[in-house]
């Protein structure tokens, strides 16, 4: 048979089907790169919220660490409370990379940013035709987190009306979007966090005791940074460091006065409030070092007015050794030799220092 009698409806081939089979072929290798694409991301978001990202030695922050290894794994709900900029989101994230659900999507809702009005759709879903404009069926929060973590970030903000559905849901463990029928059961870890004084909200009617209770179920408390004096000095080292190379400055130290500045502050911001004096300080530095004059007026205010106190760079470390080697022996509740290891020194230094200091190790023990 000529091609010329081939009917018509088979020929001549539509160019774009021609190559189905090319097509296949292509988009199973965008999928295979996505896939590779994907896993090297969250290998990436391991790194950056894994264990190691958490900067910090003293006591407190120790015992943060140890806190967090210990629920990480188990689907237990964690409340997180602690001032502004104390590192509450860094921590749920250091949580999520290291559960099980690791691979799953880690969604985070911000309570205080969002319109009451607009909250159970956000969280729960819209169903197509639920209202004017709602053309199309849209997942909640509760939902895209299936699997994975959804972290509830502010949750002292949230309205008594919101604070009740907010407890059905968690106490059925489904979900009906907006405007549906349907009860979606959902699967997710929850991480709660807060800046608020919960109990005082609940005294004033603010705060309803029964979801409290719901979320009070591992809490852990973080400290504010004028609790642990001896992490200031590795932060703003972490902070130098990170900052110079965003901002492709050289800065190299930062000088001794700077340092009594940065360790004397009382940090009312907390971490935050360190990483935003320490960018201010690389952007206005010019050779490589930074001096008092770099940092926020704040800063400058206390050392001007004589309230921060005026130590030698010697009499400083000092002050940060003893706390550090304190630190370590109440971590260890008084056991030099794992005091020693959690410094990462050896037990014949360790000791020397502790007798150097006239450090009562005895006390420690528990
Ligand atoms: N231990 C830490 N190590 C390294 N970076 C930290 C640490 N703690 C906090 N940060 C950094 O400080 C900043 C503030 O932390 P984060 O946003 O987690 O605070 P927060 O407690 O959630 O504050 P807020 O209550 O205001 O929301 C972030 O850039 C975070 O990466
Ligand atoms: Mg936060």
């Amino acid at each position: 048979m000529s091609s010329s009698t081939a009917p018509t409806w088979i020929d001549p081939p539509d160019p774009s089907i021609g190559t189905l089979k090319q097509q296949l072929a292509r988009s199973e290798a965008e999928r295979q790169r996505l896939e590779a694409e994907n896993t090297h991301l969250r290998l990436e978001l391991k790194e950056r919220y894994g264990f190691s990202n958490l900067v910090g030695t003293s006591g407190p922050m120790r015992q943060v660490q140890e806190q967090i290894a210990q629920v990480a794994r188990a689907n237990t709900t964690v409340l997180l409370r602690g001032e502004s900029g104390t590192g509450k989101e860094l921590l749920a994230h250091a949580i999520h990379y290291n559960s099980t659900r690791a691979k799953r999507p880690f969604v985070k809702v911000s309570c205080a940013a969002l319109p009451h009005d607009l909250l159970e759709s956000e969280l729960f879903g819209v169903e197509a035709g639920a209202f004017t404009g709602a053309h199309v069926m849209r997942k909640g929060r509760f939902e895209l987190a299936d699997g994975g973590t959804l972290f509830l970030d502010e949750i002292g903000e949230l309205t008594v009306a919101a604070q009740v559905k907010l407890l059905r849901v968690l106490q059925a463990r489904e979900i009906e979007r907006v405007g549906g029928t349907e009860s979606i059961p959902i699967n997710i870890r929850l991480i709660v966090a807060t800046n608020k004084d919960l109990e005082a909200a609940i005294a004033t009617g603010h705060f309803r005791e029964d979801l409290y209770h719901r979320l009070n179920v591992f809490t852990i408390f973080v400290p504010p940074l004028r609790e642990r004096k001896t992490d200031i000095l590795l932060l703003a080292d972490h902070f130098l460091e990170k900052l110079s190379r965003e901002h492709h400055k050289q800065v190299r130290r930062i000088a001794t006065p700077a340092i009594d500045m940065l360790v004397s502050y009382h940090w009312p911001g907390n971490v935050r409030e360190l990483a935003n004096a320490i960018e201010r300080a690389v952007v206005v530095c010019d050779a490589g070092v930074i001096h008092g004059h770099h940092l926020p007026p704040t800063l400058q205010t206390a050392e001007a007015s004589g309230t921060a106190p005026t130590l030698t760079l010697n009499e400083m470390l000092e002050a940060v050794e003893k706390d550090a080697l304190q630190d370590a022996l109440k971590s260890a509740r008084g056991n030099r030799a794992k005091a020693a290891r959690l410094l990462g020194a050896t037990e014949r230094v360790f000791n020397y220092r502790v007798r150097r200091y006239r450090i009562d190790w005895k006390r420690f023990r528990a």
